[in-house]
C-alpha cells in the first residue's frame, strides 16, 4: 500500500466533506464526529457526486436519491446491495494521508 498526501485538508475537529483527487481517484475526505474517513466520491447508484451529500448516523448520504454508505466500511445501507470504495486515512503532524493499494498489491493478496 502506498500513502498519498492530501492537499487542502486540515482537520480541525469541525465536520466537513471535501472531494480530492488522489492517485487519479476522486475521493471524499470526510470529517465526522472527530474521525476522518475516505470514500470513493462517485455514488454507485447513478454515478452522482457524493461530496455534495451530508453525513448522518455514521453514513455519507447521497444528495440525489439518498442512498447512504457507512463511513468506516463503505457498505451501502440495508437493501441497497452496493458499496463505495473505502480507504485508510492517517494524520502525521498537519498532513493527511490516504492509503491506496495498487492493482498488484491486491493481486498479491488474492494469490496468497
Ligand atoms: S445517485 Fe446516489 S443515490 Fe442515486
Amino acid at each position: 500500500m502506498k500513502w498519498y498526501p492530501v492537499d487542502g485538508v486540515t482537520p480541525n475537529g469541525e465536520p466537513f466533506i471535501k472531494k480530492v483527487k488522489v492517485a487519479g481517484k476522486s475521493i471524499c475526505i470526510v470529517g465526522y464526529e472527530g474521525g476522518l474517513f475516505a470514500l470513493g466520491a462517485t455514488c454507485p447508484h447513478a454515478r452522482e457526486d457524493l461530496s455534495s451529500g451530508w453525513c448522518a448516523d455514521g453514513k455519507l448520504v447521497c444528495p440525489y436519491h439518498r442512498f447512504s454508505y457507512d463511513l468506516q466500511t463503505g457498505k451501502g445501507s440495508p437493501g441497497q446491495n452496493d458499496y463505495v470504495e473505502c480507504y485508510p486515512v492517517k494524520v502525521k503532524g498537519k498532513e493527511v494521508y490516504v492509503g491506496i493499494e495498487s492493482f498488484f498489491d491486491k493481486l498479491k493478496q488474492a494469490l496468497k
